[in-house]
C-alpha cells in the first residue's frame, strides 16, 4: 500500500484506521472559505493563552476536522519553538485521533462532536503529561495570577501513581517553558469530583483522585457521567446500557432513584 502525503500528520495526530481514510479524503482538495475562517480564529488564539473554546452555532463537524487537521502543524511549530519536546507536543495533539475514535463509538460513523474542546489544544496552552492533560490559563480572566485546568483523557485506568508523576512533570514543566506565567493552584471541573463517587465508591481510583481537591461548589449535570461512562448523549434508553462494572450500576441507579449528576468543582495546592 502506498504510503498516504498525510502519514506524517496522521502519526502526530494519532489518527487510525477508517479515520485516517476520511481525513485523508477531506484534505484531497484546496480548503473552501469556512475552513480557512475556522483556521483564521485558531490563528488569532495561538500564544494568547484563552480559557474558553471556540463555539459556533451550526458549525460543520466536517469544517472543524479539516481546520483542526491544516492547523495542526502550526500548534506543533510553536510548541517546538517554544523549545518543548516533539513527543511532548505530540501526546497533547494526539486527542484528535482520540476523540475521532470515540466519536465513532458514540454515533457509530466519523466526526467530531467534540471539535470545540480541540480548539483548547489549538490554543498552544493545553498539554498532556503523562495520564493527565494541563491547561495553563490565566485565574479569573486576569493576566497576573494563573492556574492548571486538569483534564482526564480516556486512557485506560488512572492509578493514583500515574497521576502522581503526571503532577510532578507539570510542576517542572510548566515552569520551564512558561516561567513567566507561575501557576500555584490547579482546578479540575467534572463528573469525577461529584461527592456521590467518593460515598458510593470509596475505594475506587476516581475517589482517590476526587479527595485529592478541594471540593468549591457543584453543579447540575444530568448527562455528563453517563456520557463519559458508556458514550452515549442524552439519557433515553438507560435501561438498554450494562450494568457490568461498579461504575456502571452506579451511575444508572442514582438516576433511576430520581438523582441528578452533578459537577464538581474543585482545585487543589500545587
Ligand atoms: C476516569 C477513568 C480513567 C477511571 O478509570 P479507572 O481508573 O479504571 O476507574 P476506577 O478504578 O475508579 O473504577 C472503579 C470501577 O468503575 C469501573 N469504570 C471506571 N471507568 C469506567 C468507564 N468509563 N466505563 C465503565 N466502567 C468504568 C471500573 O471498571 C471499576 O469497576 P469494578 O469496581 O466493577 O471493577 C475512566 O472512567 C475513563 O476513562 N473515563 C473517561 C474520561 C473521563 O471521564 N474524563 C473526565 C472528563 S470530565
Amino acid at each position: 500500500m502506498a504510503t498516504s502525503p498525510d502519514a506524517e500528520l496522521f502519526e502526530l495526530l494519532d489518527i487510525t484506521g477508517e479515520d485516517a481514510a476520511e481525513c485523508a479524503h477531506l484534505l484531497e482538495t484546496p480548503p473552501d472559505e469556512p475552513v480557512l475562517q475556522a483556521m483564521e480564529a485558531m490563528q488569532k488564539r495561538l500564544g494568547t493563552f484563552p480559557v474558553d473554546s471556540i463555539r459556533a452555532d451550526g458549525a460543520a463537524e466536517t469544517v472543524w476536522i479539516e481546520a483542526l487537521l491544516r492547523f495542526a502543524p502550526s500548534v506543533h511549530a510553536y510548541h517546538l519553538d517554544l523549545g518543548i519536546s516533539p513527543a511532548v507536543s505530540a501526546a497533547s495533539l494526539a486527542d484528535l485521533g482520540l476523540q475521532l475514535r470515540i466519536n465513532r463509538r458514540v454515533h457509530g460513523h466519523f466526526g467530531l462532536d467534540t471539535w470545540s474542546w480541540l480548539t483548547l489544544h489549538m490554543a498552544g496552552n493545553l498539554f498532556r503529561l503523562g495520564r493527565l492533560q494541563f491547561h495553563l490559563v490565566p485565574a479569573d480572566g486576569q493576566g497576573s495570577d494563573w492556574v492548571l485546568g486538569v483534564h482526564i483523557p480516556e486512557d485506560g485506568g488512572l492509578s493514583p501513581t500515574l497521576v502522581d508523576s503526571s503532577f510532578a512533570e507539570a510542576s517542572s514543566f510548566f515552569p520551564r517553558y512558561f516561567p513567566d506565567k507561575p501557576a500555584r493552584k490547579a482546578t479540575c471541573d467534572s463528573w469525577m469530583l461529584d461527592p456521590y463517587l467518593i460515598e458510593r465508591l470509596p475505594d475506587s481510583n476516581i475517589a482517590s483522585f476526587a479527595r485529592r481537591f478541594t471540593l468549591d461548589r457543584c453543579t447540575d449535570a444530568p448527562t455528563d457521567a453517563v456520557y463519559f461512562t458508556f458514550r452515549q448523549r442524552g439519557l433515553d434508553n438507560l435501561d438498554r446500557l450494562p450494568r457490568e462494572t461498579s461504575l456502571q450500576r452506579v451511575v444508572l441507579e442514582r438516576i433511576d432513584d430520581g438523582g441528578t449528576w452533578q459537577l464538581g468543582h474543585g482545585h487543589l495546592a500545587l
